[in-house]
């Protein structure tokens, strides 16, 4: 007698339930995926002058994002190289051209030098140059601004690119949205009760969307069926024909993104970019999801509205048609996520569930997560 191998079948099952509410399980995540992994902590410009700065967590680490006199943005662990005191502990600012430990006075630059440390700098058994932030690296990709934790980071093309060429069949047709050239008009920041997975996992099908996003199917009809691969085939959908743009009314109030072409017009492209952007392209605007996991059952989810910066600085200029479609969207997706994750230490999900047909590409992100975290 054989079980059936999972190629057999195409209902494939998901992770157990451990795995979306077990600390050790999220600790080994953040350990071996956040931390080896380019993550976003959000748009490049929100911070904006020397000495802006903003605090952000990968893991245990809690990392200062800071941009220098040069204009450049660099990130340092958040950790006095004295004796640990964190540095920074708001969650943004503007600093005056140094970083300043508060336990002892030692200095830093904004390029994390050490410039300042009472009594002991002009010591000469004393090496400044040993006593640095410990820098952490930095890219920024399509405005965003991404961080990896790894001894060695490969390089952030090798992570991203692959997946949105998948996507678009080629990178010039996802460059002619310009996304890292785009501004924000708005943002809102949700605090989920559900584990970070989860909410991956449903963005990356819309076999919900037809009972839960009533709105949503209704400006975009292929996602009644359920049915559609466009997350894994190249596909986009499409506007339904009386509909204008994504906006609440359904009507445009604002021109298409100038470097797109006409054939770029109408489409919706949803993205997963592991391990925590979701990418939203639509012809007038575009929307970014960032997620930071704050422990196996809760994640801090920031969501920006970005609009050509021409757009933004005409006089009548108004997000909320754009925004209040979707955060009805992110609203109804979180609900479910939360509902999902209540179940999650139940005895019926100790052996998980199962992702039918239509889902089954979501069993590569599970894969994901074992190969990394076992
Ligand atoms: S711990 Fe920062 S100066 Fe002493
Ligand atoms: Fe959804």
């Amino acid at each position: 007698m054989t079980t059936m191998a999972r190629s057999e079948t195409p209902f494939v099952s998901t992770l157990p339930g451990r795995y979306y509410y077990d600390q050790a399980i999220y600790d080994l995540e953040q350990e071996r995926i956040f931390s080896q992994m380019w993550v976003c902590v959000g748009r490049a410009d929100a911070i904006i002058g020397p000495g802006s700065y903003a605090v952000v967590t990968i893991g245990r680490e809690s990392i200062i994002v800071v941009r220098g006199r040069d204009d450049v943005l660099r990130a340092f662990l958040n950790v006095c190289r004295h004796r640990g005191a964190r540095l920074c502990n708001e969650a943004s600012g503007r600093l005056k051209g140094s970083i300043q430990c508060h336990y002892h006075a030692w200095t830093y630059g904004l390029d994390g030098r050490l410039i300042g440390a009472p009594n002991v700098l002009s010591d000469e058994q004393f090496d400044r140059a040993l006593y640095g932030l410990l820098p952490v690296a930095l890219e920024v990709w399509e405005g965003l601004v991404w961080l990896n934790l790894a001894d060695k980071p490969a390089p952030i093309a090798d992570q991203l690119n692959e997946t949105i060429v998948e996507r678009f069949g080629d990178y010039a047709a996802f460059a002619r949205y310009d996304v890292g050239n785009l501004k924000v008009g708005k943002t809102i920041v949700y605090d989920v009760q559900a584990n970070w997975k989860l909410i991956l996992e449903n963005f990356m099908e819309c076999y919900h969307c037809a009972p839960m996003h009533p709105e949503f199917c209704q400006l975009l009809p292929e996602f009644k069926t359920g049915i559609v691969s466009d997350y894994v085939n190249g596909e986009a959908a499409r506007l339904a024909e009386h509909v204008e743009a994504f906006t609440i009314t359904g009507k445009a109030s604002r021109p298409p993104l100038p470097g797109l072409l006409p054939e770029d017009l109408r489409q919706y492209y949803g993205i997963v970019l592991q391990p925590n952007a979701l990418l939203n392209l639509l012809h007038d605007h575009v929307v970014i999801h960032w997620l930071v996991p704050d422990g196996p059952a809760r994640t801090r989810i920031t969501c920006d509205w970005l609009f050509d910066p021409a757009v933004m600085a005409r006089e009548d200029f108004d997000p909320m048609d754009a925004v209040e479609i979707f955060d009805i969207v992110n609203k109804q997706d979180w609900e479910v996520c939360q509902w999902t994750q209540l179940s999650m230490g139940s005895r019926a999900y100790k052996s998980g569930g199962v992702y039918v047909p239509v889902e089954q590409h979501i069993r590569a992100f599970a894969d994901f997560v074992l190969e990394r975290v076992g």
